[in-house]
């Protein structure tokens, strides 16, 4: 029937309320898209976080999902659904482009960061111990495989976007084995990209000049560990306006999950005060991810007119609009 079926995991908190915002403009814009809901309430499993067997069949099946704010549920001895979801569907990468948003002003206003996370590892293995009281070991896991398999990937996402510059970001100097195995992997993968230009940067100095002058990488795709794509993807976010604004896909071989990076925000949430700009401008990534480029342009074209025009703004960005009457003006605008 020429519909695409894509999971949608609401989310807590404002995540149905913007969610809604997606769907009714997806319908407006006529999107070949159906959606099929799913749960995702936190199953304990041998002790371990799990989400329900359906879900993870209905997502395996449609191979991709889009994904409100989860709140991790404290105290039962849960780890972050968030981190389930990437681990559970094997995302290896998470691609975070952040750029500058006409009519919300910031101090720069010409921003165009890619970056790209390994999203497996690192930190956020999930191995960590008391040794003996007092003294804790975290451990930061590094695998060839895992580098290998994200800087192919960003690699190969430089030469398809015609972004031609490949930056690994790291700390070598310091995590000199660790940091030492994904800048030499990357060094290696480079030469079979020679159309891609590589070098590196040290993550300190990459802060120090990314909030200087953000000019110098608006033609390059920043590619790292786990947890330094973490901060520095919220850094760059920060750039633009933060986070209620910028978009992120965790993708797979098998499937891929776009989600809103930002919280839950429970204390807004139900009264239609949300701004949906994140979770729209993460549908309009996954739209271009399913080949619907001419969905995601006129979509994307809306959004970004709506914001410039300034009159319907959410709190968030200094308006007095509701969530439904933002949406409904890049509806107008379709
Ligand atoms: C993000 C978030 C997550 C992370 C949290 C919610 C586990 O900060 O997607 O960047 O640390 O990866
Ligand atoms: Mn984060």
């Amino acid at each position: 029937d020429g519909l695409y079926t894509v999971s949608l995991i609401e989310g807590d908190g404002i995540g149905p309320e913007i969610s809604q915002s997606v769907k009714d403009i997806f319908e407006a814009a006529q999107t070949p898209i159906k959606w099929e809901p799913v749960d995702v309430t936190p199953q304990l499993v041998d002790g371990k976080t799990s989400i329900l067997p359906e879900t993870i069949e209905s997502i395996k099946r449609n191979k991709v999902a889009l994904k409100g704010p989860l709140a991790t549920p404290i105290g039962k001895g849960h780890v972050s659904l968030n981190l389930t979801l990437r681990r559970t569907f094997n995302l290896f990468a998470n691609v975070r482009p952040c750029r500058s948003i006409a009519g919300y002003k910031t101090p720069y206003d010409n921003v165009d960061t890619v970056l790209i996370r390994e999203n497996t590892e690192g930190e956020y293995s999930g191995i960590e111990h008391i040794v003996v009281d007092g003294v804790v070991q975290s451990i930061k896991l590094i695998t060839r495989e895992a580098s290998e398999r994200v800087l192919r990937f960003a690699f190969q996402y430089a030469e398809d976007v015609n972004r031609l510059k490949v930056r690994a970001v790291h700390k070598a100097t310091i995590m000199k084995m660790s940091d030492g195995l994904f800048l030499g992997t990357a060094e290696r993968v480079s030469k079979d990209f020679p159309s891609v230009e590589f070098d590196a940067e040290l993550l300190d100095n990459t802060c120090l000049k990314i909030v200087t002058d953000p000019t110098p990488y608006n033609d390059k795709v920043l590619v790292m560990p786990n947890l330094y794509g973490d901060i520095l993807s919220d850094m760059c976010a920060g750039l633009i306006g933060g986070l209620g604004l910028t978009p992120s896909g965790n993708i797979g071989d098998e499937c891929s999950i776009f989600e809103a990076v930002h919280g839950s925000a429970p204390d807004i949430a139900g009264k239609s005060l949300a701004n949906p700009t994140a979770l729209l401008l993460s549908s309009i990534m996954m739209l271009r991810h399913m080949g619907l480029n001419d969905h995601a342009q006129r979509i994307e074209t809306a959004i970004f007119d709506t914001l410039a025009e300034g009159k319907t703004l959410t709190g968030d960005l200094g308006g007095k609009s509701k969530t439904h009457e933002y949406a409904g003006a890049i509806i107008k605008r379709l």
